[in-house]
């Protein structure tokens, strides 16, 4: 423990997609922040929304009682508003302006101290710029695509994975039931954790991902020869973004005012339409969307929520600012957020568990 007497008031707010484990954040920094430094916590609401509309909440220690296990965010969030791009309607007329110094007033005005902001990239960029206008912030991880730079793993990862996993497995039955090739589309966008580690998980025979664009021909030879050797039914995971080598990923719609506007979506049907064509199999697709997000967080995803929590809030009071908590192998650690700008994380086309997959017989689609 360090003591800054600066520090009397945190604030608080979760940006961006939601994911399991941000209620285990949020009480990790008020228990911390109250119990061993005896500050107030003030909750901005519906994410950086709060900080530009004035929206708060007061949050006690009962407040983070009973959280731990709870899904989504008693927050709120949003992955639209972005006070440095906001909407503002004039005589009709929509237009995107810089509101930061009103947001940065609404800090003040809120006697905050320091900020510590969870989100992932898009919420962590705008950390960064409120930063080096001179708000004292820290940064948490989070995201179900695990796609962040800078970090071994975000919180929200696991707890998709496993929902993934599980829905495979359910989805492997009735395959087998019905002879039938089924495709299943997950979330990650431009990342292929997700389809990766729940591909190889749930046991599928394709795994497509966005670091390897796929050969649909390629795919399609896969299950034939499948079912040459008795294997009448294959699951073929498709992560959202993922694309063919001559062609680009799938976009369901665009989102005006997002802090990333394409939303994609659709690839697991454009898969599953060619397969079924191409191959006069059976095919069903399933997309699971949203309900990768949804849900209480697996026992991994409460620890490490938990831990980056707790060690945010003992960043605030060493005067540690413009970073961003990470984890580095089985140590929490920090790095600065200007480090995890304009990058993402991917999966590494000849990595390991690439390579695992390989072994065992599982075709990425080349
Ligand atoms: O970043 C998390 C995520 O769930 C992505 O996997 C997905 O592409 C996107 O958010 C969906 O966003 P929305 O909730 O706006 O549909």
């Amino acid at each position: 423990m360090v003591s800054n007497n600066k520090i009397k008031r945190i604030g608080i707010l979760t940006g961006g997609g939601d994911c399991p484990g941000l209620n285990a954040v949020i009480r990790a920094v008020v228990k911390n922040a109250i119990f061993h430094y005896q500050l107030e916590v003030i909750g901005f609401l519906e994410g950086y929304l709060g900080l530009i509309k004035n929206m708060t909440r007061r949050l006690e220690a009962t407040d983070a009682s009973g959280i731990l296990h709870q899904g989504g965010t008693i927050l709120g969030t949003s992955n639209r508003d972005n006070p440095f791009r906001f909407p503002v309607t004039m005589r009709g007329k929509k237009n995107l302006r810089d509101v930061s110094d009103q947001a940065i007033r609404n800090l003040r005005r809120n006697k905050v101290d320091a900020l510590i902001a969870v989100g992932g990239d898009g919420s962590l960029t705008i950390a960064y710029q409120l930063y080096k206008k001179g708000i004292p912030i820290v940064g948490i991880p989070k995201t179900i695509d695990n796609d962040l730079w800078g970090t071994d793993v975000t919180f929200g990862f696991n707890t998709a994975l496993q929902t993934a996993m599980e829905a495979i497995d359910k989805i492997q039955t009735t395959a087998a039931s019905h002879h039938r090739v089924m495709v299943v589309e997950v979330m990650g966008r431009y990342a292929g954790w997700i389809a990766l580690e729940a591909g190889i998980a749930g046991g599928g025979d394709v795994i497509l991902i966005p670091e390897i664009p796929y050969d649909i021909e390629r795919v399609c030879e896969v299950v034939r020869e499948r079912y040459r050797y008795g294997k009448r039914s294959s699951i073929v995971v498709v992560a959202e973004g993922a694309k063919p080598q001559k062609g680009e990923v799938v976009v369901q719609k665009m989102v005006e005012d997002s802090t990333d506007p394409v939303r994609l979506g659709g690839v697991g049907y454009k898969v599953g339409n060619e397969i079924e064509k191409r191959t006069g199999l059976e095919t069903r697709v399933t997309v699971l969307g949203h309900i990768q997000r949804g849900g209480s967080p697996i026992a991994y995803d409460r620890i490490l929520a938990t831990r980056y929590g707790a060690e945010a809030v003992e960043l605030v009071m060493r005067g540690k600012f413009g970073r961003m908590i990470c984890l580095r192998g089985m140590k929490i650690d920090s790095i600065s957020l200007n480090r995890i700008q304009g990058d993402q994380r991917k999966v590494f086309p000849n990595g390991d568990l690439v390579k695992t997959g390989r072994c065992i017989g599982v075709s990425f689609g080349e």
